[in-house]
């Protein structure tokens, strides 16, 4: 029985093999599968097997049946939803649509770049909240109700007296709410200010705070940390200058400039004309301020910057417009 199922199997397979029409199937399922089937006739002889084998014939015969059935709808398939597959026109073989990776924005990618140098000068990077009250992004600030620096740091007003941060400089007294000096640290993040948009300026936009505070600090460390700063960023041949600048916030204040290193020093529409770039704002941090941040400014002294992160980013790239930095275009960002 054993080689009458064997044989049956095969001969099976080899006339499946060769049906080409769908209506061949039917005759095939009759002649093998069906009542009077040549399977059911083999299947009859099951009784005649010794006892002892039954059971393992009995599975054989299953096996062989399972085999033909299976055969027969895979043939089935073929026959009927070939020539669909065919038509719809799907090329199996063809590769599929890449749909490219992403990658970090060319700012975080920046921002990351300046966190990295000043952790390696032991900074420590905090945050604060974009929506700020006005005690924080002003008045602990130096900058009362009235005070006409607040035009310069013009912002939105949201509901409750809160504001949109216009600097990250209150990330400052936020953070010595929890630490006592000494400290050493940045905090990057979003500001906003009510601009009209051009070339250089945007609604909202990026910047990193850097406080230090602890005994005896001078602003000879506040130079020299800031000048080690853009060396690593624009490479070791910088040349910088200060220059005296106000903000309400530090006593003195000062700009720091960059040589322009497209013309170096020469003047060139980059610079415009000047050979030099401004870079950021800094100062050493005004008694007032530091008393409101809960330090002794007889104990202690200390000096702040803002990093402009976008404007740094921008002369790092060569880029001339900082609406791309927020276009999404995918033209640009692709550059980076
Ligand atoms: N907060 C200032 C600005 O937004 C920058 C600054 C920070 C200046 C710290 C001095 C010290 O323009």
């Amino acid at each position: 029985m054993r080689d009458e199922l064997e044989q049956l199997k095969k001969q099976a397979l080899t006339e499946l093999e060769q049906i080409k029409q769908p209506e061949q199937l039917k005759d095939f399922e009759i002649n093998y599968l069906g009542r009077k089937g040549k399977l059911t006739s083999v299947l009859k002889q099951l009784k005649d097997v010794p006892k002892i084998d039954r059971p393992a014939m009995g599975s054989l015969a299953n096996e062989t049946k399972q085999g033909i059935i299976q055969s027969l709808e895979l043939k089935k398939t073929q026959l009927v939803q070939g020539p669909k597959l065919a038509m719809s026109a799907i090329e199996a073989t063809w590769p599929g649509r890449d749909f490219g990776l992403g990658h970090l924005h060319p700012i975080t990618q920046f921002l990351n770049k300046v966190q990295d140098i000043f952790m390696s000068m032991g900074f420590e990077v905090v945050e604060g909240p974009e929506v700020e009250t006005q005690k924080f992004n002003f008045d602990l600030l130096n900058i009362p109700k009235n005070h006409p620096a607040r035009d310069a740091w013009d912002t939105f007003y949201v509901e409750g007296g809160l504001l949109m941060r216009t600097h990250t400089s209150p990330v400052q007294l936020r953070a010595m709410k929890k630490s006592k000096p000494p400290v050493r640290l940045i905090a990057p993040g979003r500001v906003f200010r009510n601009e009209a948009t051009d070339a250089g300026h945007e609604t909202n936009f990026y910047q990193c705070e850097g406080l230090v505070i602890d005994k005896c600090i001078t602003v000879a460390n506040l130079i020299s940390t800031l000048e080690s700063f853009l060396k690593q960023v624009f490479g070791q041949n910088v040349k910088i200058r200060v220059r005296p600048e106000y903000y309400p916030f530090v006593e003195p204040g000062l700009d720091v400039d960059m040589q322009c290193l497209i013309c170096g020093g020469s003047g060139c529409s980059v610079c415009k004309q000047r050979g030099w770039l401004e870079m950021l704002g800094s100062g050493m941090v005004h008694p007032t301020v530091l008393k409101n941040m809960g330090v002794d400014p007889a104990k202690y002294s200390g000096f702040a910057f803002g990093l402009g992160i976008d404007r740094l980013m921008m002369l790092y790239h060569s880029i001339n417009d900082i609406r791309f930095s927020y276009s999404g275009d995918s033209r640009f960002l692709e550059q980076f």
